[in-house]
């Protein structure tokens, strides 16, 4: 929804995070940082360091709820980002990224409406880490008519409609 003041959509509040044995710690880190910053948090596992888990299992959930709006954006890693960020694309309507550095961080929401963070537990440390998510959850997607017709495009591809 709008906000009605900027016509930018609203603030993202509701945040689900997931993450595999690569990324626990930096999951379990991020989310804390989150809480302290007044968001709600919606973990989607691993609930614990299981150095068998499979990202899938705890990314897929993460994308789906994306998708469906129950959250309003994600955090998913594992120990490259790569796997997670395969993983999340799979699902229509979820645009995801790996994510190393600031300018993409909230670039690739003003442009591209991003709305899965993916980060490499095992090669951003946590302050990147906290600096990229605070720049992605900061940033709102600029809705302007080049960037819709882009993503048009895409999401002709999922078999869907545009968004807006
Ligand atoms: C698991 O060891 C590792 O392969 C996984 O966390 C991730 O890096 C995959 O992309």
């Amino acid at each position: 929804m709008p906000d009605s003041r900027t016509m930018l959509p609203s603030p993202p509040k509701r945040i689900g995070v997931a993450a595999d044995h690569g990324g626990f710690e930096s999951k379990e880190y991020l989310a804390g940082m989150l809480r302290e910053a007044g968001y709600d948090v919606v973990d989607f596992g691993d609930s614990q360091p299981e150095p068998d888990d499979d990202y899938p299992d705890f990314v897929v959930p993460l994308a789906l709820a994306v998708a469906r709006g129950e959250v309003d954006r994600g955090v998913a890693i594992c120990g490259s980002g790569v796997g997670a960020c395969i993983a999340a694309n799979k699902v229509p309507g979820v645009r995801a990224c790996l994510i190393h550095e600031s300018f993409s961080a909230h670039q690739g929401v003003e442009d591209d409406d991003m709305n899965v963070i993916c980060l490499g537990g095992r090669v951003v440390a946590n302050a990147l880490a906290w600096e990229l998510v605070r720049a992605f959850l900061q940033a709102r997607f600029s809705g302007a008519e080049r960037h819709r017709r882009r993503l048009a495009k895409i999401s002709r591809l999922e078999g869907r409609e545009a968004e807006s």
